[in-house]
């Protein structure tokens, strides 16, 4: 292979972008062609390979749905959303990836609610603790936006079993920064392993396992949102997620919820927001 005639093969693609295009939109598109451009070079990527690749981008498209991204789901088994938030500015020991279960339309709930519709199927949490700026001083009206799947490992908009907004609830701190709420203790997930985010997986003979965890996005007027996700400690996942998104500072302890009558276990975190 003539590697001189690659490179300016390569030059001519990007610079066939016009100078009119969105700088960022350009800088992004140049990079990725010449990333790839060096991937095939890397790889000898056969003909096959390359209709191969795109047959599968096909079928992540004809699977993917307003529930279901079958190509963020990719990303993250690729690592590419955990490496997205470790270089964000926004980054930081309490975040997390968003995932792509989120719905912004959770019921509003008062504090120390719940957001298990129901009867409960698993065991009943407590879970509370304080929303703080970065000097310590608490926030009011902070929101927690919570989200997490059921004891069959599946979110609400997955499961015809369950309600609509089943697990998930909007809630909001007191005067003093407070928030508490009750959810259930989260279950460990396979994530969906019949499109192409399986074939990834089976091509790479990796299991598909989340460990247990609660999705979060803690917010409040003039301050930075942290969009988060909170572990289990005793999950045995923990130290293997297929996605790779695990940081000790969001691993927690589940303990006995000692003199409550409304849960079975306890867990306390706070959060530190800062300014926007
Ligand atoms: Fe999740």
């Amino acid at each position: 292979m003539d590697r001189l005639a690659a490179d300016r093969f390569t030059d001519m693609v990007v610079n066939a972008t016009s100078s009119k295009a969105d700088p960022r939109t350009r800088q992004l598109i140049e990079s990725g062609i010449r990333h790839l451009h060096a991937f095939i070079l890397e790889t000898g990527l056969t003909l096959d390979e390359l209709v191969s690749i795109c047959g599968l981008l096909v079928q992540a498209g004809k699977i993917s749905s307003d529930a279901r991204n079958e190509f963020l789901l990719s990303a993250n088994i690729l690592g590419l959303e955990v490496l997205v938030d470790m270089i964000s500015p926004n980054g930081g020991p309490q975040t997390a990836i968003l995932g792509p279960m989120y719905q912004p339309a959770a019921p509003r709930l008062p504090l120390g609610g719940s957001i298990i519709q129901g009867d409960a199927d698993g065991q009943v949490t407590y879970m509370e603790g304080y929303v703080r700026d970065a000097s310590g001083h608490p926030i009011a009206d902070a929101t927690l936006d919570v989200w997490q799947a059921g004891t069959d490992g599946l979110y609400d908009i997955q499961d015809p079993a369950q309600s609509g907004t089943n697990l998930r609830g909007l809630f909001t701190t007191d005067a003093n920064g407070h928030y508490a709420f009750k959810c259930l203790r989260p279950t460990a997930y396979p994530i969906p392993d019949d499109g192409i985010g399986g074939v990834l997986l089976q091509a790479l003979h990796r299991h598909p396992m989340r460990p247990a965890h609660l999705h979060l996005i803690v917010g409040a007027e003039g301050k930075r949102s942290i969009i988060s996700q909170l572990y289990d400690r005793d999950c045995p996942y923990i130290d293997n997620d297929s996605i790779f998104a695990v940081k000790d500072t969001l691993v927690l302890t589940f303990e006995p919820a000692t003199g409550r009558a409304d849960a079975e276990l306890y867990v306390r975190y706070d959060w530190t927001l800062q300014d926007a």
